[in-house]
């Protein structure tokens, strides 16, 4: 901190009482002048005053406020609201066991106080949002209190991490706020940006090391809020599951004590996406007020909601301090991952929209936004490990014959690769399978008109290869234990610069060398000894962050380096499905689990938090790999039609009729394609309550929508169902289908469609509603 803002530290203490002015830091302040706030006032206020802060952000208003002392206090997070002095909504009032760090007020505890930022070891008894250890004296006390604040235009990047932006400084206002504990000499920078179109505020903090001293930082989460008592009957909304079952969605009513979602497995996961919502008690998917906190991060993750005694609930998001500590030597300071908070009225359904509309333009790569993506066909199911370039040849005229687009070859390329225990590493082409080289294999594919794909998996490494040989040591591991494998693989040291220049080096040369379109980004096993050869035994709990670190590194050169090739990314399926790779790659493999059935699912709960256009989803053939279930090429076609769209199999397999059904679904999509990938999602039917899914994409304008039903399974006798639609233009008439008879939007909404009786299992319809 500069001596201006020691300065302001220490000569103007914020007063609520004596209304002392509190000190603006930094004059590059923003938006008052700008009129672009919803109340007449730029989108940050400050109110001098009152020391009070309102952001307002889309449809949604955060307030925060300096108490008396200097405590950075949570005020409020809703609906739009006008400001005004909302003193009045914080009572303080003493508590037995509830001990009062201002000496003579008996009626302030931390403990009771709604905090921004809250630490341990001065009265509040709640999960801290940061924990620092000071070797020298043994403290593991923060004091935080404000020590001044600024605004900018616009939104500042975060150093060395992924994060939401603004291209001008128009779209979004930035509030810093600075916290510094005095004896420790620690500074807590609080960012939060409120963007103008969007009801979202973006939420990180700094920490900075002003002391003479290292310090050991061991939790340091992006963003802690605290909802006061009224919302303590919220329910928590949540994606778990596992591999080829990913992002199932739960939902809970909160109770008393804490309810975490949590990744220890140095990758975001399959077990537990970074995503929550908090949902008002009577809220429903379209109307009440929805919380949706999501992280922009890839690697370890706590999330959590603590309801104390007196029914506030903690609401907390951020890196995981499960074996984590980073050292912070005078001076240093530390960027924590960014959390993005959205705040809807209409459901857990208005919220995925704002996080779909808010990812597509502030967060995946510019040229992606809104942008169709190329119909894919992959040859994984098709062929496994067993293929050369003569048959990637045949199968590409075949899917050339259909209407695809882009042809991927995923794994068993290269090395010696003809299972999974070898050759990770060694980015060359396989000898016998591609005689000729990769440049051969491309330009067969592209000979077809095609664009070519090619899978690689860049963070591992098999202990046979000629990259182990080389350099064992280039892996996680710890000096003492044995290296725990993963589908006989190892990881590599992303912490350390040299091994990320290495794979940057091979992978960038093969990019290099041959026309390729499209990468497959995989990463196909979770981390076990996490430690590393280029770290000092006392520094090795930063390893598993800085290996994303170093992750996000390599990616930022890749996005920048090869801008015009699509990445997808892809763990195992959906175990790095996060806002962190989608700032590199517009979109990620949702599962291994292609069966549409159990797709429903999988897509249902990652359209919660994740636009549909980052849901890569692929029709395959029948009997299902993964589960063995036969459904109908429609139906697996509807439900991929929701995502990415693409085919996991072998077009030369398919029957002419099956042919001539997939080139209907082909020209369909591509008829479709620009309202599914930037079209408004509306959820009507949950998997996850009954025997239906359903779901309609309206695009922006509402001239166009496409509505799709599935019935599971059949069912004797059943009763007449009906779907009644949503985002439709209510006064406007839509024709459905190839129907003569158009039907108005009030009536679609309220009456709805009738869907015919399924005879059998598994049956989808899908109608086109075109305005008239
Ligand atoms: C896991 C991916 O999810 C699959 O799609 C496939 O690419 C395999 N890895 C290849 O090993």
């Amino acid at each position: 901190m500069n001596e201006m803002n020691e300065m302001n530290l220490t000569n103007q203490k914020p007063s609520l009482n004596g209304r002392r002015p509190l000190p603006r830091i930094d004059s590059n302040h923003s938006g008052n002048d700008d009129q672009s706030g919803p109340h007449g006032k730029g989108l940050i206020e400050f109110h001098e005053e009152t020391a009070e802060f309102f952001l307002h952000s889309g449809l949604a208003t955060y307030g925060l406020q300096v108490l008396e002392h200097g405590h950075l206090s949570h005020l409020y997070w809703g609906a739009s609201l006008a400001s005004q002095d909302l003193r009045g909504t914080l009572v303080p009032r003493g508590r037995a066991f509830s001990p009062n760090p201002i000496p003579g007020d008996s009626n302030f505890s931390l403990d009771s106080t709604p905090l921004e930022y809250p630490a341990y070891g001065n009265s509040d008894f709640r999960s801290p949002a940061i924990e620092i250890f000071s070797p020298e004296t043994g403290s593991r006390i923060l004091d935080l209190r404000y020590a001044g604040h600024r605004m900018v235009k616009g939104k500042p990047r975060l150093e060395n991490l992924p994060a939401t932006c603004a291209e001008s400084p128009s779209e979004a206002e930035t509030l810093i706020v600075m916290l510094r504990d005095a004896s420790l000499k620690v500074v807590v920078e609080l960012s939060y940006t409120a963007f103008a179109h969007h009801p979202v505020i973006t939420r990180s903090a700094r920490i900075v090391n002003e002391s003479g001293a290292s310090l050991a930082l061991a939790r340091a989460l992006s963003c802690s809020l605290d909802f006061s008592s009224h919302f303590s009957s919220f329910h928590f909304t949540h994606l778990h599951g596992s591999w080829a079952r990913e992002m199932h969605a739960a939902t809970s009513p909160l109770h008393p004590g804490t309810q975490s979602i949590e990744s220890r497995r140095g990758a975001s996961s399959h077990a537990h996406n970074p995503f929550f919502a908090l949902t008002e008690l009577n809220a429903h998917e379209e109307y009440g007020a929805a919380y949706g906190f999501g992280l922009v991060y890839s690697g370890n993750f706590l999330a959590s909601v603590e309801l104390d005694p007196y029914g506030t609930a903690r609401a907390q998001i951020g890196l995981n301090p499960f074996d984590f500590s980073w050292t912070l030597e005078p001076g240093e300071s530390f960027q924590t991952p960014e959390a993005v908070l959205v705040f809807s009225n209409e459901g857990l359904g208005g919220m995925s929209r704002a996080f779909h509309r808010f990812y597509r333009q502030h967060l995946i790569p510019k040229t992606w936004s809104d942008r169709p993506r190329p119909i894919a066909l992959n040859i994984w199911e098709a062929t496994y490990y067993d293929f050369d370039s003569k048959k990637v040849e045949e199968i590409a005229t075949s899917a050339a014959g259909l209407g695809v687009e882009l042809l991927i070859v995923d794994d068993g390329w290269f090395g010696r690769r003809d299972d999974e225990t070898t050759s990770l590493g060694d980015w060359v082409a396989h000898e016998r399978k591609l005689p000729n080289g990769l440049v051969d294999l491309a330009n067969r594919v592209r000979n077809q008109g095609l664009e070519f794909g090619l899978w690689f998996e860049p963070e591992m490494v098999c202990v046979d290869s000629d990259l182990y040989r080389a350099h064992p040591d280039w892996c996680l591991h710890v000096p003492t234990h044995p290296r725990t494998e993963g589908r006989t693989q190892l990881i590599l040291d992303l912490s350390r610069p040299e091994v990320c220049e290495e794979i940057y080096r091979r992978i960038s040369g093969v990019l290099q060398s041959a026309p390729i379109s499209y990468v497959k980004w995989d990463m196909n096993r979770s981390m076990t000894e996490i430690g590393s050869a280029g770290r000092l035994p006392a520094r090795q709990q930063e390893t598993a962050h800085r290996y994303i670190l170093g992750l996000y590194g390599l990616l930022e050169r890749f996005r920048e380096e090869f801008p015009a090739i699509l990445f997808e990314g892809c763990s195992g399926g959906g175990g790095r499905f996060d806002p962190g790779i989608l700032h590199y790659m517009p979109q990620i493999w949702a599962s291994d689990n292609s069966d549409a059935i159990a797709r429903l699912r999988i897509q249902y709960g990652a359209s919660l938090a994740y636009p549909l256009s980052a849901i890569s989803a692929h029709v395959s053939i029948v009997p299902n790999h993964q589960v063995g279930r036969i459904t109908s090429l429609s139906t697996r076609a509807h439900v991929a039609f929701t995502g990415a769209f693409g085919y996991e199999l072998d077009a030369s397999k398919l029957s002419s009729e099956e042919q001539d059904e997939v080139r209907g679904q082909i020209r369909l999509y591509k008829q479709l394609r620009n309202l599914l990938t930037s079209g408004d999602l509306y959820r009507l039917r949950s998997p996850f309550q009954g025997n239906e899914a359903a779901w309609i994409v309206v695009s922006a304008d509402q001239t166009e929508a496409l509505a799709t039903h599935v019935t599971i399974l059949a069912e004797a006798n059943p009763r007449p169902l009906r779907l009644r639609l949503r985002g439709l233009n209510a006064d406007c008439t839509y024709r459905i289908n190839e129907e003569t008879t158009p039907l108005r939007g009030d009536f679609l909404m309220q009456i709805g469609l009738p869907v015919p009786e399924p005879s059998g299992d598994f049956i989808s319809h899908q109608w086109l509603l075109q305005r008239v």
